[in-house]
C-alpha cells in the first residue's frame, strides 16, 4: 500500500515535470506542446508585419467630410453659401476672420496683415478679381490654400468658412459700397 502511493505520486511529479517543461520551454519544436492553440498564437506580436494595420481603402475618420471639388471654377458653380446674411453670422465671421485671415490679409482685406512685409504681402481681398469671385470660389481657397497660403480646413470646419466669407463681403461692401446699399443706409438715417 504504502509502495503504491510512492509510486503513484512520482508518476504526477513526472507528469506535471513534462508538461511544465514543454508548455514554458523556448524551443520552437518542442516534442511534445501542451496547448498548441497558445503555443502558436493567432495573435500578432507589436510591430510584426501585419499587426500594424492600415484602415481599408476609402476609410474616413467620423465627422470628416471629403471635399472632392478640384478647381476653382467647379467650387464657384456647384458651391452656394449655406448661411443667412444675419447679426450672429457676420458677428461669428469677423471673428474667425480677425482670428484666422487678419495677420495676413489686413483688417479691411487690403494685404496689410501685421506680418507683412516679413511675409510676402497677400493680394487685396478688395480687388475686382475677388470682388467678382463667387462665395464657392473663396471657400475654395480656404480649403484648399493657394500657393503660398495654407489651407484653413482643419481649423475652420464649412460653416466657418462660409461665415467668414460673408463678412469679407461685408468688407468689401464697406470699402466699395454699392448704390443700393447706400440708399439703405441714407433711408435709415
Ligand atoms: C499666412 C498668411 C495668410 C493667412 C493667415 C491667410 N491668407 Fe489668404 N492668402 C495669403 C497669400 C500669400 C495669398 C496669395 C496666394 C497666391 O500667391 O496665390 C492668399 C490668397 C487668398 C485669396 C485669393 C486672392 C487672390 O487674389 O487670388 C483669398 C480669397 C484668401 N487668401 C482668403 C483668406 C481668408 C478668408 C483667410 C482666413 C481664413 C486667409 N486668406 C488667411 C496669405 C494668407
Amino acid at each position: 500500500m504504502k509502495s503504491q502511493s510512492i509510486s503513484l505520486f512520482s508518476v504526477v511529479t513526472a507528469v506535471t515535470a513534462l508538461v511544465w517543461g514543454s508548455a514554458c520551454t523556448q524551443h520552437k519544436d518542442p516534442a511534445v506542446v501542451y496547448a498548441p492553440d497558445m503555443h502558436y498564437s493567432v495573435a500578432l506580436k507589436a510591430q510584426e508585419p501585419g499587426a500594424m494595420r492600415l484602415p481599408p481603402q476609402g476609410a474616413i475618420p467620423r465627422e470628416f467630410r471629403p471635399y472632392s471639388i478640384t478647381s476653382l471654377e467647379d467650387a464657384g458653380r456647384v458651391l452656394r453659401n449655406p448661411l443667412p446674411r444675419n447679426k450672429e453670422v457676420f458677428a461669428q465671421g469677423k471673428a474667425l476672420f480677425e482670428a484666422y485671415c487678419k495677420v495676413c490679409h489686413g483688417p479691411y482685406g487690403e494685404g496689410d496683415g501685421s506680418v507683412v512685409p516679413k511675409y510676402p504681402r497677400p493680394p487685396s481681398l478688395q480687388s475686382d478679381k475677388i470682388r467678382s469671385y463667387k462665395d464657392g470660389e473663396i471657400f475654395h481657397v480656404i480649403t484648399m490654400g493657394q500657393n503660398l497660403m495654407p489651407s484653413y480646413a482643419d481649423r475652420l470646419d464649412e460653416n466657418e468658412r462660409w461665415a467668414v466669407i460673408h463678412y469679407v463681403r461685408a468688407l468689401q461692401l464697406a470699402k466699395n459700397p454699392t448704390a443700393d446699399a447706400l440708399k439703405r443706409y441714407e433711408s435709415k438715417k
